[in-house]
């Protein structure tokens, strides 16, 4: 392959995998549907069967205010949400933390995911 080809051939490569990681907030507004029997995410939102999830990324696991039902197992987990934390969290919340209370299958596709945080990271903030 010619030096010039091989360039861009290396340039256009980089640039799709970064699209594929970085989340499209348009698409994780449409996934979130599916949090929002459980949880609201603006100021000030009720806790559902879950917590309003206002200020939850970057914060400790189990101490959004105003919740009292979370499980032991979650508040002794000593995670903090970053967004690695939050991709294993989705894809499979059991997993992550044993003995959760949120009964939720999980994203099972790494765009979804990156899409539904990218979302959470507007919605929470
Ligand atoms: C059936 C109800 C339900 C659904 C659906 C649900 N959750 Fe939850 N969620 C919960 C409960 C209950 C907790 C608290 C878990 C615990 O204490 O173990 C929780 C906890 C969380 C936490 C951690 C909050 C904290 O303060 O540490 C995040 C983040 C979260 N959920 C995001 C989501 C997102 C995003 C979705 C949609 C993909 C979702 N949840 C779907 C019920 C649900």
């Amino acid at each position: 392959m010619r030096p010039a080809l091989l360039a861009f051939t290396i340039v256009v490569a980089a640039s799709t995998a970064q699209a594929q990681q970085a989340g499209d907030a348009g698409s994780g507004r449409r996934l979130y549907v599916q949090c929002t029997a459980c949880h609201t995410v603006e100021a000030g939102g009720k806790a559902r069967v879950g917590p309003n999830l206002h200020g939850v990324i970057g914060a400790e696991a189990g101490t959004r205010p105003d919740f009292a039902n979370y499980s032991d197992a979650l508040k002794k987990s000593g995670i903090t949400w970053s967004d690695a934390k939050l991709d294993a969290w989705l894809k499979k919340p059991a997993s992550l933390v044993p003995g959760t209370k949120m009964i939720f299958v999980g994203l099972a596709k790494d765009q979804d995911r990156a899409d539904l945080i990218a979302y959470l990271k507007d919605a929470t903030k």
